[in-house]
C-alpha cells in the first residue's frame, strides 16, 4: 500500500493519504521540520521556515517578516502573488531560493508529506484568498523618514538576522553583515553608487535580479517605502 499511497500522492500534490493517526504524526514531524534550519542540507544554511514566516493570523507587535504568515496557506488558491500556483512549487521557491536547499522536495517524500500536513493543520478554513506580493523592480531611492520609527522597524525586521547595530550582537548568523557598518566598503565595492541605493536594492530584491546571497526580498506589502524611508534615516544612510 505505501507505492500506491506515494504514487497517489504524487498525483495529488501533496494530498493527505493514508488515515488514523498518520496524519497527526505527520504533521508533528512537518512541524519540527519547520522550524529547523537542517530541512536544507546545506551546511551554510541558518534559515528554518520560521525565521521568516509567522503562523498565526496575524503577525506579533514587533514583528515585520519578508514572508507572509502561513495561517491558511493550504487555503490559499495561489501564491507567491500569483506566481505559483501548486503549494510545493511555492514552498520550494524558498527552499531553493532562500534555504540553499539545492535540489527540491519531492512531492512523494516523507518531509514534502509531513510538511503539507503541518501546513494543512494551520489552515483551519476550507478557502482564503491568496495574498498580494508586490515586488519593486526598479530601485529608486525613497522619502527619508523619522529615526524613532526606523528604529523600531529595524528591531521588528532586520535584527533577528542582523542582530545589534553597529556590533552584530546576538544575531543569526555571522553570514548577516553588521549594519551600516558594511556600507563603509561599497565606495570600493559599487563605486558612484549611493550608498542608501545599495541596502534599498538588498532589501527589495534579496537574492534576486542579480544580487546574490540569501537574503530574503521585501515586498511592499512586508514592508512599505515609508517604513524603508525610516530605516534608513536610523541607519543613517
Ligand atoms: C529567508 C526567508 C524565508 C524562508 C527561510 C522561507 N520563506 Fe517562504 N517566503 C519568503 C518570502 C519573502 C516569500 C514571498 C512573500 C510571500 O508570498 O509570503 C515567501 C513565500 C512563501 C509562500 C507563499 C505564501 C503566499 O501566500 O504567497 C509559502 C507557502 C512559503 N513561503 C512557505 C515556506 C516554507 C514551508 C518554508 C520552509 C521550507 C519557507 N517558506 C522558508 C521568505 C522565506
Ligand atoms: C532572514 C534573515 C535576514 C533578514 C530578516 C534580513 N537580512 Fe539582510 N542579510 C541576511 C544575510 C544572511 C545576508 C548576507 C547574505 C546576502 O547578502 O544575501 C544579508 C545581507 C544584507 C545586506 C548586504 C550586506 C553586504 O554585504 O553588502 C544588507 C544591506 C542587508 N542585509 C540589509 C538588511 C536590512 C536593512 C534588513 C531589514 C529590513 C535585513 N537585511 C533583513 C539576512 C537577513
Amino acid at each position: 500500500m505505501r507505492g500506491l499511497c506515494a504514487g497517489v500522492a504524487a498525483l495529488l500534490v501533496l494530498a493527505g493519504c493514508g488515515g488514523g493517526d498518520e496524519p497527526r504524526a505527520a504533521a508533528d514531524y512537518g512541524e519540527a521540520l519547520f522550524q529547523d534550519a537542517r530541512l536544507s542540507p546545506s551546511e551554510y544554511n541558518p534559515f528554518s521556515c520560521a525565521t521568516c514566516h509567522v503562523t498565526t493570523p496575524a503577525a506579533p507587535a514587533g514583528r515585520i517578516d519578508s514572508g507572509h504568515t502561513l495561517y491558511n496557506v493550504a487555503a490559499r488558491p495561489s501564491w507567491w502573488g500569483g506566481n505559483e500556483t501548486r503549494l510545493l512549487d511555492a514552498v520550494n521557491f524558498c527552499y531553493v531560493n532562500f534555504m540553499r536547499g539545492v535540489t527540491k522536495l519531492e512531492a512523494d517524500e516523507p518531509r514534502s508529506r509531513a510538511l503539507y500536513e503541518y501546513l494543512s493543520r494551520i489552515s483551519p478554513d476550507a478557502q482564503a484568498p491568496a495574498l498580494p506580493f508586490t515586488v519593486v523592480k526598479d530601485i529608486q531611492d525613497v522619502p527619508r523618514g523619522d529615526a524613532t520609527r526606523g528604529e523600531a522597524v529595524y528591531r521588528a525586521a532586520c535584527q533577528g538576522c542582523h542582530g545589534a547595530t553597529h556590533t552584530g550582537e546576538g544575531r543569526l548568523t555571522s553570514q548577516a553583515s553588521v549594519l551600516p557598518e558594511v556600507t563603509r566598503d561599497y565606495d570600493e565595492a559599487f563605486p558612484g553608487i549611493p550608498h542608501a541605493q545599495v541596502v534599498i536594492e538588498k532589501v527589495r530584491h534579496g537574492p534576486f535580479f542579480g544580487v546574490g546571497g540569501n537574503m530574503p526580498l521585501y515586498g511592499t506589502e512586508a514592508l512599505s517605502d515609508a517604513d524603508l524611508g525610516a530605516l534608513l534615516t536610523y541607519l543613517g544612510l
